[in-house]
């Protein structure tokens, strides 16, 4: 399948190169209003391709995304050290009213893939924008933050990460829900095996880990700036859900029903990803307190868009 990717920065370019080594994509087209950075981005990662499947890359303009059956949104600002995702908003919307409809004109039937920052909010921005059935638009959301979830898990309880099954849901970003409740690993209960394993989870322990998955990013971008190599690899997985209409089971944004019952929102649920984007939205299983926690974490996000100007 050919990709496109919008945006050579540190996160479009570490996509490029995820994407080439994942061989999750026949051929790459990045474009960026530095054609420069994008063609030399291009040919720094064209040279990983001879080691991984050949895919072929090139820095282009919009005509060149003809064709693509994912174009990945990856233009914008990103957060300053201290700074929230939600932070961004006002700046990455005057970049999506610009790029989206670009998108579209050259890649019409394409999936739009958004990694842009506050990208929940940012989501929904790409589908009101580009008129796209809410099923074609799909945020990275907390794919990344499951990732560091199920890391996180996996040192405390020395398993394999793919072995564990937990999400976290809700806003990439500061209200994320960590579903300690109905994570399992071989479908025994987090705190059975944990306590099988010798590795009690008490409040302590779960304490440490939702620190270190909610503050994961602003950690990273102190010490070099930005991060770029786990959100790559998120967009990489469901580039590859798609390509392979695998209906995988991932914790992506959409714009949906939302979890506090009120307006169609963009946040991260348990979706089916496949050839189309989203398959299917399911309802997780979580209690009283992460029940909670999902509304107010849905309330943050309506809060935001609702002080988008309309
Ligand atoms: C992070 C960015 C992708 O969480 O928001 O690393």
């Amino acid at each position: 399948m050919k990709v496109g990717i919008v945006g050579a920065g540190m996160v479009g370019a570490a996509t490029a190169n995820a994407l080439v080594l994942g061989r999750a994509a026949d051929a790459i087209v990045l474009v960026d209003i530095d054609r420069r950075r994008a063609e030399a981005e291009a040919e720094d990662v064209r040279h990983a391709s001879p080691f991984a499947g050949g895919a072929r890359l090139l820095a282009g303009d919009w005509a060149d995304l003809a064709g693509a059956g994912v174009v990945i949104i990856a233009a914008g600002v990103g957060q300053k050290p201290g700074e929230s995702r939600l932070e961004l908003l006002a700046r990455n919307e005057a970049v999506f009213e610009d790029v989206i409809p670009k998108v579209l004109e050259a890649a019409p039937d394409c999936v739009l893939l958004v990694a842009t920052n506050p990208v929940d909010v940012m989501t929904s921005v790409a589908t009101r924008i580009s008129g796209l059935p809410a099923a074609r638009v799909v945020g990275s959301g907390t794919i990344l933050d499951t990732a560091r979830f199920r890391a996180c898990l996996a040192g405390h309880l020395e398993v394999a990460p793919g072995s564990i099954h937990a999400y976290v849901l809700g806003e990439h970003g500061d209200s994320e829900v960590l579903c300690f409740s109905a994570a399992h690993i071989g479908g025994i209960p987090l705190s059975a095996f944990a306590a099988q394993a010798g590795r009690p989870l008490d409040e302590a322990a779960m304490a440490r880990i939702d620190e270190e998955v909610r503050r994961a990013a602003y950690r990273i971008i102190a010490g070099k700036g930005a991060t770029w190599y786990g959100i790559a690899a998120g967009l990489a997985r469901i580039v590859r859900a798609i390509d392979a209409d695998e209906r995988a089971l991932l914790t992506v944004s959409s714009v949906g029903a939302a979890a506090d019952g009120g307006p169609p929102l963009a946040m991260s649920l348990p979706r089916l990803v496949g050839r189309g984007g989203i398959l299917r939205t399911l309802e997780p299983r979580l209690d009283a307190r992460e029940q909670e926690l999902l509304q107010r974490s849905a309330a943050v996000l309506r809060a935001a868009v609702g002080t988008r100007p309309e």
